[in-house]
């Protein structure tokens, strides 16, 4: 006689089906970082939307006019030259068949995306090539809008939050390696304020992600948690080390 599954019973995903773990959360949320050790530690390949997005940018860039002029079906045009190529742990973007990070994540990129990530088709096309490669892998995808747009039947989401003033440090820190003064953090907490108003229509924890606040939290901490939940929810009966098989 079968008993009904109670619900606090992880969802046991067709066995194979690849396993999609979403990350949201605002901009310095830590998001990237922890997407791409979790990837890591259960051998996924991680897939950073936002630098989809930031690649269209940098294409659209190239053309040389002034952002003002950009209509949407000019920087649609573009996205015919940017791909996603897979690596041992990532599918990372190329420009013209070329790494282009540094140009990718640059201040010009940084200050111009939000207008295109506006676009609704510029939208549609980086869920279109984020699902594709995610057909055939297991992934950890990071953005905004994860688990709310792009897999709403995602195995695990998770919304990442922190304080801006903790997000901006750590930023900072990234972007100079050593400890900013209090004036320096406060202009950078200034700045993702103002990202975060302009991201925020697309920033939407899903109503079944896990929230964790990451301001206390270490790296490591972090990444132990979504792994430890993600062993959880992709477990089969019978598995001793459910996410090994992959
Ligand atoms: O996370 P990031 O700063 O690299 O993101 C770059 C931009 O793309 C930012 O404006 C937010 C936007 N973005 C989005 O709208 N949806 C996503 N899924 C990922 C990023």
């Amino acid at each position: 006689m079968s008993s009904p599954t109670p619900p606090s019973v992880p969802r046991i995903r067709p066995r194979g089906r690849p396993v999609v773990i979403a990350i949201d959360g605002p901009a310095a949320s830590g998001k990237s970082s922890t997407a791409k050790w979790v990837a890591q530690s259960l051998r996924y390949r991680h897939v950073d939307s936002g630098s989809l997005y930031r690649a269209v940018t940098a294409a659209r860039e190239r053309l040389g006019d002034s952002p003002e002029s950009w209509t949407e079906p000019s920087v649609l045009a573009v996205t015919s030259t940017v791909s996603l190529q897979p690596t041992d742990h990532s599918f990372i973007p190329l420009l013209d068949g070329e790494l282009a990070e540094a140009e990718i994540r640059g201040s010009k990129v940084t200050r111009e995306v939000s207008r295109v990530a506006r676009m609704p088709t510029v939208r549609n096309w980086v869920n279109e090539e984020v699902r594709r490669v995610a057909r055939g892998h297991d992934v950890v995808v990071d953005g905004r809008d994860i688990g709310t747009v792009v897999f709403p039947d995602a195995d695990l989401k998770v919304f990442l939050v922190a304080d801006p003033w903790e997000r901006a440090k750590r930023r900072l820190v990234q972007r100079y390696s050593r400890k900013p003064s209090d004036a320096e953090i406060a202009e950078e907490t200034e700045r993702l304020v103002q990202r975060d108003s302009k991201d925020a229509t697309q920033t939407v924890q899903a109503r079944d992600a896990v929230l964790i606040d990451t301001t206390y939290l270490t790296q490591t901490e972090q990444v132990d948690r979504i792994v430890a939940l993600a062993r959880a929810v992709t477990a089969r009966p019978g598995d001793t080390s459910p996410v090994d098989d992959q």
